[in-house]
């Protein structure tokens, strides 16, 4: 049960970095001028819709083994890919990060992407359907980092690859952070959750004892209740 809880866990986060993904680029996709560049986008937004799907899928299957406890912590919900940081609420990267940040930013992330997945295929066992499909996303990742890094190079040729590399590095200590925030909202989650639950019993003791009787407006004329009257 354990392993199945783990990899829940971990289908679930990269449900939310692929649906992210897809979100960032047709966001990307909207904001340009350039038809072609429009259309890589698109097609890279679709690829990207499709691994969601997959690793939502994986999910599912997992969650129908697991108890309704476990699977319920599990839930997908689009909200959540705002609150866990997948999204910023300051908007979409294209609109937030200069072009060239976002173009280096895609470049990495499919890299570390890709290599990421290499420990999800160990995961699911090699030879399996599950195992197939994930390598043809790597495939999918690794064709992605290639178109941005053409267009990164063709845009920027002054760049160094050790401007890339920075660039990587940055990225790698910011999805460290993510799960560390991720964390930390478990763990005040954990904190204040028995709080609500108490403060919402307390008031519902309150309320039962209320004798409402008073407040009954039935029959009386409304003119002459007094301006203080909270009913
Ligand atoms: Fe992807
Ligand atoms: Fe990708």
């Amino acid at each position: 049960m354990k392993k199945t809880e783990s990899e829940l866990h971990i289908f679930y986060e990269t449900a939310h970095a692929e649906l992210a993904s897809a979100l960032e680029m047709l966001a990307a996709c909207k904001a340009t001028d350039s038809s072609k560049q429009a259309f890589g986008y698109f097609m890279h937004a679709k690829d990207e819709y499709n691994h969601a799907r997959t690793f939502l899928k994986m999910l599912s299957n997992r969650g129908k083994r697991a108890s309704i406890e476990v699977a319920r912590n599990f839930r997908f919900t689009s909200p959540s890919l705002i609150t866990k940081g997948y999204i910023s609420n300051k908007g979409f990267l294209i609109n937030t990060m200069k072009l060239k940040d976002f173009i280096a930013f895609v470049y990495t992330n499919e890299l570390l992407a890709k290599s990421s997945f290499g420990n999800i295929l160990t995961l699911v066992g090699h030879g399996t359907e599950e195992a197939k499909r994930i390598s043809e996303i790597m495939t999918d990742e690794l064709r992605h980092h290639g178109m941005a890094k053409k267009h990164f190079l063709n845009h920027y040729p002054a760049l160094q690859p050790w401007h890339l590399m920075i660039y990587r590095i940055r990225e790698t200590i910011n999805n460290k952070g993510r799960k560390i925030y991720d964390k930390n909202s478990k763990f005040l989650d954990r904190i204040l959750t028995p709080l609500y639950k108490t403060m919402a019993y307390l008031a519902g003791t309150i309320a039962k004892k209320l004798n409402l009787n008073e407040y009954k407006r039935k029959g009386k004329n409304l003119m002459n209740i007094s301006p203080n009257s909270i009913l």
